[in-house]
C-alpha cells in the first residue's frame, strides 16, 4: 500500500512519490481476480493526480516560468500529455481494457516527470517560493483547498512580460 495521506514535514515533498505508490497499487489490482475496488481506485489516481499538476500550474508555475521559461514549458507539456492520456483512459473505464504499452509509457513517463521536476521545479521552487505560496500549492494539490478561479487567473497575469 502506499501512503495515501501521510503529512509531509515539508509543503514541497512527498507528492510525486505519493502518485507513483497511487499508480503501482492501480497496477496491483488490475491483475487480481476480484477488481471490484479498481474504479474508485482509479478515480482516485485521476483526482489526486489533476489536482497535483493543477496546484503546479497555478502555484509554482507562473514564477518558474520567468526564471526557466523553457523548462516550464517542458513541464506544461508534459501535463498536456497526462492530461490527454486520463481522458483516454476514461473511456475504457476497466484497466483490462487499456493497451499496456500506453499504460507502461504512461508511468514512465510519470516516473520521468516527476525526476525531472524534483531535480528541477522543486528544487527551484524550495529556494525562491515564498513559504506561504508553498503552503498553498500543498493545500490545493492535496484538494484541501480548490483553487477559486479569480486566483488562478491572478496567479497565471504573473507570468506574463
Ligand atoms: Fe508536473
Ligand atoms: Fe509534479
Amino acid at each position: 500500500m502506499s501512503p495515501k495521506r501521510r503529512p509531509s514535514s515539508h509543503p514541497l515533498r512527498g507528492h510525486h512519490t505519493r502518485l507513483v505508490g497511487l499508480f503501482q497499487d492501480l497496477m496491483a489490482e488490475a491483475k487480481k481476480d476480484d477488481r471490484s475496488k479498481l474504479r474508485p481506485m482509479w478515480a482516485t489516481f485521476e483526482t489526486a493526480l489533476l489536482a497535483h499538476i493543477n496546484a503546479e500550474e497555478t502555484e509554482l508555475l507562473p514564477l518558474y516560468r520567468q526564471a526557466h521559461p523553457e523548462e516550464a514549458a517542458g513541464v506544461a507539456k508534459d501535463h498536456d500529455y497526462f492530461r490527454k492520456t486520463l481522458s483516454e483512459f476514461g473511456v475504457d473505464v476497466d484497466l483490462h481494457l487499456m493497451r499496456v504499452d500506453v499504460v507502461e509509457e504512461f508511468i514512465r513517463r510519470l516516473r520521468d516527470h516527476a525526476i525531472s521536476e524534483d531535480g528541477g521545479l522543486y528544487a527551484w521552487a524550495a529556494q525562491k517560493v515564498p513559504k506561504d505560496v508553498q503552503e498553498r500549492f500543498r493545500k490545493v494539490a492535496e484538494g484541501i483547498t480548490l483553487p477559486p478561479a479569480k486566483r488562478a487567473l491572478e496567479a497565471l497575469e504573473i507570468g506574463l512580460p
